[in-house]
């Protein structure tokens, strides 16, 4: 018996995977398809296939061509496939010739003819309209944005916005951006989606207004400055049918959501003390050193650190204190909270003029995680027992600088391709302003 093995990711199942599978089979008596998940795919850098695995599947299935079908998750697996099953020909279409040549070594491979005029990124262009971006504010940030966006389909950045004209100017030319103005007005007529990249105390402005003319949202964080502000972005976005995201980067990072998963799977036992550290030392002359209203340690990384505690913690803590170093100017250069839960607590680190480790451990009754710095990217991360030998190590899928998966599922969000909010819920997101407004009005105070 002659067995035939193939792999794809099969989104939104088209003809030219339905003569594929035809022809694979025609090779061969047995035909073996690997179906790619998720994780696979987003390392390999397609960050928004549209249907779920299970649907990708039920789609080989139905054409009747696979004799069995499996998954494919991890780089070298082909390999592995080739040998476990048995297989005589490995075949893929003509789009890979010659990528493959090193699996001669264990099988024959054949790429066949790919049909002309079809692919899942084609009709994933064609099934929506290419959202149109506009950036707000021209500053270090935006152009991250830029670059990463070119990572994911499905959107055009159309216009850059600074009140400053120069600025905006300067920006549009150096990145090629069609339009650039510094009317918001006229700036919001052009896009269908903005991406705040502002000073922090401008968020909630730009945000409100963008919404109220039913424009999309992700906005850097902090989101807002008091929980008020926050609901009303939350609400008013939901009544104006428009997406709202803020971009905490770590949230959207793959293996972000992994620790979590891992952290609540039992295996470290009852989580008891989380704690998340994050320190950048600031040039003295910078916006987080000298800007005294919004500048410090907290606002620059309190969002990130805060958002594991709420992850793994919640937001029903029972007290809370704020701890700061100041400069002469009265900006926080170092910022440690305390956070008192029933039967937990969480401390966060942040600093811009003190320099500490930037880990993010999370303490169990069985044993514990620790992600090193920086875990706000979430590379890798261990979990550790109280034998010293046994240690789990992983290290989750991540590409770029971390921002094309924020990107793309605020673009998948647009689409409505993908409704679940668990990342970052707007419950979440409440809670952070919160935090925020707590640690303003300490300030305030302590002036
Ligand atoms: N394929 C084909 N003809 C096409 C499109 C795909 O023969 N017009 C083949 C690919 O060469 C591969 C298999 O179908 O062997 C599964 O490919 P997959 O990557 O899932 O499909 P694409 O449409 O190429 O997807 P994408 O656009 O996301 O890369």
């Amino acid at each position: 018996m002659k067995k035939v093995i193939t792999y794809g990711t099969y989104d939104l199942f088209h003809q030219g995977h339905y003569n594929l599978l035809k022809r694979a089979k025609q090779l061969g008596d047995y035909l073996i398809v690997g179906v790619t998940t998720e994780h696979f795919d987003e390392s390999r850098g397609k960050v928004n296939v549209i249907d779920p695995i299970m649907d990708r599947i039920e789609n080989v299935k139905k054409t009747g061509f696979a004799d069995m079908i499996i998954v494919e998750d991890h780089d070298g697996q082909k390999i592995e496939d080739i040998q476990k099953y048995g297989v005589d020909i490995f075949t893929l279409g003509s789009d890979w010739e010659g990528a493959f040549d090193y699996l001669k070594a264990y099988c024959d491979v054949v790429y066949l003819d790919r049909t002309p005029n079809v692919s899942s990124t084609m009709l994933r262009s064609s099934k929506f309209d290419i959202v149109r971006v506009g950036i707000i504010g021209t500053g270090r940030i935006a152009p991250r944005f830029i670059a990463e966006s070119k990572y994911v389909s499905g959107l055009s950045i159309e216009c850059a916005y600074n009140p400053d004209k120069k600025s905006a100017e300067k920006f549009q030319k150096k990145h090629e951006i069609k339009v650039f103005t510094e009317d918001y007005d006229e700036f919001l007529k052009y896009v269908d989606a903005v991406y705040i990249a502002s000073p922090n105390e401008t968020h909630y402005m730009y945000a409100k207004k963008a919404i109220y003319n039913k424009k999309h949202v992700l906005s850097e964080k902090p989101l807002a400055f008091t929980r008020v502000e926050s609901v009303e972005l939350y609400e008013q976005a939901s009544k104006k049918g428009v997406v709202l995201m803020e971009a905490i980067k770590a949230a959207y990072c793959p293996g972000f959501q992994q620790l979590i998963n891992v952290a609540k799977s039992g295996k470290i036992g009852e989580i008891c003390d989380v704690e998340a550290c994050f320190t950048r030392l600031a040039d003295p002359d910078s916006r987080e050193m000298t800007d005294e209203l919004y500048g410090g340690a907290f606002l620059e990384f309190g969002p990130s650190t805060l958002l594991p505690i709420i992850k793994l913690l919640g937001t029903d803590y029972i007290d809370m204190r704020i701890d700061s170093i100041t400069n002469e100017k009265g900006l926080d250069i170092y910022t440690k909270v305390n956070i008192k839960y029933p039967k937990s607590f969480a401390t966060i680190k942040t600093g811009v003029g003190v320099k500490t480790e930037g880990q993010l451990v999370v303490s169990g009754t069985k044993g514990y995680i620790v992600a090193p710095s920086p875990w706000w990217l979430m590379r890798q991360f261990d979990v550790r027992y109280e034998d010293a030998n046994k240690v789990e190590h992983y290290e989750p899928t991540f590409q770029g600088d971390g921002l094309r998966y924020e990107i793309g599922d605020f673009i998948s969000k647009i689409n409505g391709t993908d409704k679940k909010d668990y990342k970052l819920t707007a419950q979440e997101s409440i809670a952070m302003s919160d935090f925020i407004e707590k640690f303003m009005a300490k300030r305030r105070d302590m002036k």
